[in-house]
C-alpha cells in the first residue's frame, strides 16, 4: 500500500473547497505518457493553477499502475524543480469497478471516480457508498455520477445522453458520501459533440451549439449549496487542430465542441473540475502529423513529440488562464 501523501500529493477536498468559492474550476487533464504529463505540469506551474491529473482506466492499463505511481512522485519533484509546489491530484477517470478503485487508491492516486452513471440507480448508490467507505479510510476523495453522457464514457457508450435528474441528488449526496458529482447538463465525450447542423450561426460567423442545461445546473446548485460539480466532456474541439489534422492527411468529420464562454459560465457556479481529453488529443496529432509531413526524413520521436508537448502546454495554459479561470489559485 502507497498513500498519496507519501507522493507529495494531495486530494480534492480543500481544493474544491477553494474553487467553489473562488468561482473558478480545477482543470481535470487526462495523461497517457510523458510528454503530455510534462506538459500540463509545465503549464500549470506557469500558470500557477492547482491540477487534477487524470488517468482514465484504458490509460492505467497503457502506462502501467508502477510507472504512473512513481511518474506521480517525479511529477511533485518536477513542479517543485520549476519553481511552484502547486497543488496535484492523482484522480482515476471513470473507475468501473470497487476492485479497480482500491487498486488506485492502494497505489497512491488521491481521488478516484466511480462511474455507476449507467447502473439503475439503487445500484449506483450501492456500489458509489461501498467506495467511498474504502476510500475514506485513506483520506481518498470519490466523485460519483448522476446522469448519463452521450458519447464514449471509457468504454462504455451511449448514443444519447439523460440529463442528471435534480431531484435525485442530495438523496445520492447523503446515501453515499460522495466528495463531488459528476452530471449531465448536455456536455458529451469525444471529439463528435455537436455536428453542424445542430448549431446556429452567431453574428462572427462562428456555428455554436445548443446551450448547455444552465437551468439544471443552478437547481442542482440550489439543492446541493456549495457542493462539489464536476463537468466531464468539457473539449471545445479547437477548429485550428481540427483544420491541421486534416490539411496533414487526417480524415475528421467536422464537429464543434463546448464553447469556451459557457465553460467559463460553468466554472464561475458550484462546477469546480473541468475535464478535458480530446482537446489535448488534437492538439498533439496535428502537431505531430504537421512536423511529419513538413518534414518527411525526420525520425527523431523528440523532434515531433517536442513540439506536441509545447503546442500541448500552450493550450492548457490558455485553459487555466481564459477558460476555467484557476491561473493564479495554486497558493491560495
Ligand atoms: O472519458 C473518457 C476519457 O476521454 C478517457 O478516454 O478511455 O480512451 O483513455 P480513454
Ligand atoms: P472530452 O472528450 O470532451 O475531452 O472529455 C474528457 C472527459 O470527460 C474525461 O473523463
Ligand atoms: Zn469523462
Amino acid at each position: 500500500m502507497t498513500s498519496y501523501k507519501e507522493l507529495g500529493l494531495v486530494n480534492t477536498r480543500d481544493m474544491f473547497a477553494k474553487a467553489v468559492k473562488g468561482g473558478y474550476a480545477i482543470g481535470a487533464f487526462n495523461f497517457n505518457n510523458m510528454e503530455q504529463m510534462q506538459a500540463i505540469v509545465q503549464a500549470c506551474v506557469e500558470t500557477k493553477s492547482p491540477v487534477i491529473l487524470q488517468v482514465s482506466r484504458g490509460a492505467r492499463d497503457y502506462a502501467n499502475i508502477n510507472l504512473l505511481r512513481n511518474m506521480a512522485r517525479g511529477v511533485v519533484e518536477y513542479a517543485h524543480e520549476l519553481g511552484c509546489d502547486i497543488p496535484i491530484v492523482l484522480h482515476l477517470d471513470h473507475g468501473d469497478s470497487f476492485e479497480t478503485c482500491k487498486d488506485c487508491i492502494d497505489n497512491g492516486f488521491s481521488s478516484v471516480m466511480i462511474d455507476g452513471s449507467s447502473l439503475p440507480y439503487d445500484e449506483n448508490v450501492a456500489l458509489t457508498k461501498k467506495v467511498v467507505e474504502y476510500a475514506h479510510q485513506y483520506d481518498v476523495t470519490v466523485e460519483g455520477e448522476l446522469g448519463v453522457l452521450a458519447g464514449i464514457e471509457d468504454e462504455v457508450s451511449s448514443a444519447v445522453s439523460h440529463y442528471t435528474k435534480p431531484e435525485e441528488v442530495e438523496d445520492f449526496v447523503s446515501k453515499t458520501g460522495v466528495d463531488s458529482l459528476a452530471i449531465s447538463v448536455g456536455t458529451s465525450h469525444g471529439a463528435y459533440k455537436f455536428t453542424p447542423e445542430q448549431c446556429t450561426r452567431n453574428a462572427e460567423g462562428i456555428l455554436v451549439p445548443p446551450e448547455l442545461r444552465f437551468d439544471i445546473l443552478a437547481e442542482v446548485e440550489k439543492r446541493l449549496p456549495g457542493f462539489p460539480i464536476v463537468l466531464h466532456g468539457s473539449s471545445s474541439v479547437p477548429q485550428e487542430y481540427v483544420k491541421m489534422i486534416n490539411e496533414f492527411g487526417g480524415k475528421l468529420k467536422d464537429s464543434v465542441g463546448i464553447p469556451e464562454d459557457q465553460l467559463r459560465k460553468a466554472a464561475a457556479s458550484a462546477v469546480c473540475k473541468i475535464n478535458i481529453d480530446s482537446d489535448g488529443r488534437l492538439a498533439m496529432t496535428g502537431t505531430i502529423r504537421k512536423v511529419l509531413a513538413e518534414k518527411p526524413s525526420e525520425f527523431d520521436p523528440r523532434k515531433y513529440l517536442g513540439p506536441a508537448r509545447e503546442a500541448l502546454k500552450k493550450m492548457y495554459m490558455h485553459k487555466n488562464i481564459d477558460v476555467l479561470g484557476s491561473a493564479g489559485h495554486a497558493l491560495d
